[in-house]
């Protein structure tokens, strides 16, 4: 994710741009940068920086250039590390075209390929620039015409993008468009912005116009033009913006992490992008996993919960031996590692310390390190051999919510890529993952259209003194991660179980009234069964029993349906309502839910 503001209009434009991204660094502080079309026409002034914004204001100074137009971007990697060269805004190879990008150009290689054929000179590793090279040869071929170049470029792209375009010849004039991204106009007097979200215009005006997927706005400071990709000119729907400014940072959320919450859809869906049927050469050709005779995954907390669904689809997709260690606890045992050894360290932040040194440790043993992370750039993928990069965006709150499920997305196209080297999986299930990979955006968009009501039950226990997961197969670990959401967010005694294991103790803290949460396997099956049993069992004893299920369920108190999906895949769908329970105890405890006490976003001490 990605900050994107473009401001046209009466003022000069550096301070509404600068504005514009102080509101919106939340989305991504990798790096930042401004293009101003100067009004004389000359050459386009652009300034950009690495780190946070703050570094670019330093150089700015006080001089603010004479110019009315501008498009500026606050970064979040996701192709190339976050450098000067990769700041955003590119250039085409004449300093006169600019452009800014959010999202994922699923097919920039092929593009990039064509264009350094055609003479184009690149300067940076992002995906990005392709964009800036094809517009610039667009627009020559439509005669100046930017929105005309931009409609082109467009239909040469794949994946998701919002882009903000502007030309030194058109002083004044910003082109736009979006797919799969957010982007948004704000109509002000005399000035007009285009913006990834409200909050970057809030301050200067209210009123605002959507943007339909693959639209065109061409604006000035006080024209605006909205067309679609073939060129026809599209109605305003124009709204009143009802947030105040705080809360448009939070896109109209009460809390960073319940925003995160319903960001998941669009976060599993680009970490997806592109990967489905296979994992990019860029990836697969820095280890030779043909030579690779087990696998160990080392991360701390959530990200551990993580792993230890991808022990059960890496086990059986690609019939290869998994160990899932706490990393604090991996190299004090001295543990058999060699050069057939794969190491994936999975890591929200790149930066937690028990992690880092779980594969330090395991490297100077000769293993392979294969890292799942979400932060391009940062320590532990900078150490790895490979990194399968999640694409869950900025996560802001502490607790770890999108970041988890892009990471079990990691974790099932590392057990497809696995199992596909070694010829383990055959092409009929290979299939059927796949196409089920492909409906989990949708199908957790099905989940956040239910959970108003798990909302109001949720609050019924606010007051209970403990609450208990259980879950059998993938759905213990789905327990676990469901538990560790409600201790860090409620500051409640929380525990997960495997089903099975109730009986040798942990039935035993049952008693009249205690919550129980149940993670039903899928329905039809064996485990689910069992489960039945078990919710039985802690009935028996008086517990209340809410159960999250792909079909009905009698025999649960109150049940939260799920849709159905491939057995291994049910925590991604499972996991959503154990997030919106640990949020709403936290809510109605007063909790601080996005900086709960005593935690940290990375814990880079040991
Ligand atoms: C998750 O809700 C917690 N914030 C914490 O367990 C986190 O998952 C853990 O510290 C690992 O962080 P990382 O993914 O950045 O390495």
């Amino acid at each position: 994710m990605c900050g994107i503001v473009g401001y046209t209009g009466k003022e000069l434009a550096l301070n509404p741009v600068l504005s514009g991204l102080r509101k919106l660094e939340y989305r991504g502080y990798d790096s930042a940068g401004i293009a101003l079309a100067l009004d004389s026409g000359e050459k386009l002034w652009v300034e950009k920086r690495a780190g946070k914004l703050g570094n670019l204001e330093e150089i700015l100074g006080t001089k603010i250039p004479n110019s009315h137009s501008g498009i500026g971007h606050t970064r979040w990697a996701t192709h190339g590390g976050p450098t000067d060269e990769n700041a955003h805004p590119h250039l085409d190879n004449e300093g006169k075209l600019a452009v800014i990008h959010n999202g994922i150009i699923e097919n920039y290689l092929e593009l990039r390929a064509q264009l350094e054929k055609a003479g184009h000179k690149f300067k940076s590793e992002t995906d990005s620039e392709s964009v800036a090279h094809l517009l610039s040869d667009a627009r020559k071929k439509h005669n100046g015409d930017l929105a005309a170049a931009m409609r082109e470029a467009c239909q040469q792209l794949r994946g998701s993008f919002t882009l903000l375009a502007i030309h030194s010849d058109e002083p004044g004039r910003i082109v736009g468009a979006r797919r799969n991204s957010p982007l948004v106009v704000g109509v002000g007097d005399g000035e007009n912005f285009l913006a990834s979200d409200v909050s970057a215009f809030i301050s200067h005006t209210k009123r605002a116009l959507e943007l339909g997927q693959d639209e065109v706005a061409d604006i000035t400071a006080n024209t605006i033009v909205i067309s679609n990709l073939a060129g026809k000119i599209q109605p305003h729907n124009e709204y009143e913006i009802s947030w105040d400014a705080s809360s448009a940072e939070r896109g109209g959320f009460e809390h960073f992490m319940l925003k995160e919450i319903f960001e998941q859809p669009r976060a599993i869906a680009d970490t997806l992008l592109g990967r489905i049927t296979g994992l990019s050469e860029e990836i697969t050709n820095r280890i030779d996993f043909k030579e690779i005779d087990k696998v160990v995954i080392v991360a701390c907390g959530t990200a551990f919960n993580a792993g230890l669904v991808g022990k059960y689809a890496i086990e059986k997709w690609a019939d290869i031996a998994v160990d899932v260690e706490l990393a604090s606890e991996y190299r004090y045992r001295d543990p058999s590692v060699d050069s057939r050894t794969l190491l994936i360290p999975i890591s929200q932040s790149g930066e937690t310390m028990d992690t880092l040194m779980a594969l330090r440790y395991a490297k100077d043993k000769g293993a392979k390190v294969f890292a799942v992370c979400n932060t391009n750039g940062s320590t532990i993928p900078r150490e790895s051999d490979a990194v399968l990069y999640t694409h869950a965006g900025p996560e802001i709150a502490v607790a770890s919510t999108k970041a988890f499920e892009t990471q079990l997305v990691a974790m099932y196209l590392m057990g497809l890529h696995l199992g596909r080297i070694r010829g383990t999986i055959s092409e009929t299930l290979l299939s059927q993952i796949e196409a089920e990979l492909a409906e989990l955006p949708a199908k957790v968009e099905q989940v956040l259209e239910t959970v108003e009501p798990l909302r109001e039950l949720t609050r019924n226990f606010s007051t209970a003194s403990s609450m208990l997961f259980l879950g059998r197969h993938v759905g213990f670990p789905t327990a676990l991660e469901g538990a560790l959401k409600l201790k860090e967010l409620a500051y409640m005694h929380a525990e997960g179980f495997a089903g099975g294991e109730l009986k040798h103790g942990p039935i035993a803290l049952i008693e009249s009234g205690t919550p129980v949460v149940a993670i039903m396997p899928a329905a039809g099956s064996l485990l689910a069964e069992k489960m039945a049993s078990n919710i039985q069992e802690v009935k028996a004893r008086g517990a209340v029993v809410i159960a999250i299920a792909d079909s009905e369920l009698k025999a649960a108190d109150f049940l939260v349906r799920i849709p159905s999906t491939h057995e291994f895949l049910q925590p991604v769908l499972a996991v959503v309502p154990l997030q919106v329970i640990a949020y709403e105890m936290a809510v109605a405890r007063g909790n601080d839910v996005d900086q709960p006490r005593n935690l940290a976003k990375s814990v880079t001490v040991e």
